[in-house]
């Protein structure tokens, strides 16, 4: 049976800022430059959620699409759109937000959380030039 990958694409609006209280305040200039700017900025951004898994014979479907959509909205837009993400995101208390913990942070909340397909891959835009993608081991 041929496995298939199905991708799911969907937007949010979320503002951040980059600061590691370990670092002293020039090291956070250093690093983070005008991310450390403690007011936050916004980013739209992009997420892709691809899932994996052999077609169905009676539907035709790899994935039940209205509990894929139903997922990512309920797990991840729920929590994230329109969000302050080191305020109000509890992953990133204590992990800064970048793009890369972002879609660590999208993994892990969606994980096991499909009820047919198998999820293969969290891709998360932060801009039109920059993606990170996420596999599973
Ligand atoms: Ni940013």
């Amino acid at each position: 049976m041929k496995v298939v990958y199905l991708t799911r694409k969907a937007e949010f609006s979320a503002s951040h800022y980059y600061h590691n209280p370990a670092f002293s305040l020039e090291e956070n200039q250093r690093i983070f430059g005008k991310c450390n700017n403690p007011n936050g900025h916004g980013h739209n951004y992009t997420l892709e959620v691809t899932v994996k898994g052999e077609v169905d014979q009676r539907s035709g479907f790899v994935v039940d699409l209205k509990d894929l959509k139903e997922t990512m909205n309920r797990e991840v837009l729920d929590a994230m759109d329109h969000r302050f993400l080191n305020k109000e995101v509890p992953e990133f208390k204590t992990a800064i937000p970048t793009t890369e913990n972002l879609a660590i942070a999208i993994w892990k909340r969606l994980e096991g959380k499909l009820k047919v397909a198998r999820l293969h891959r969290v891709r998360v835009h932060e801009t039109t030039d920059l993606f990170v993608d996420v596999y599973g081991d």
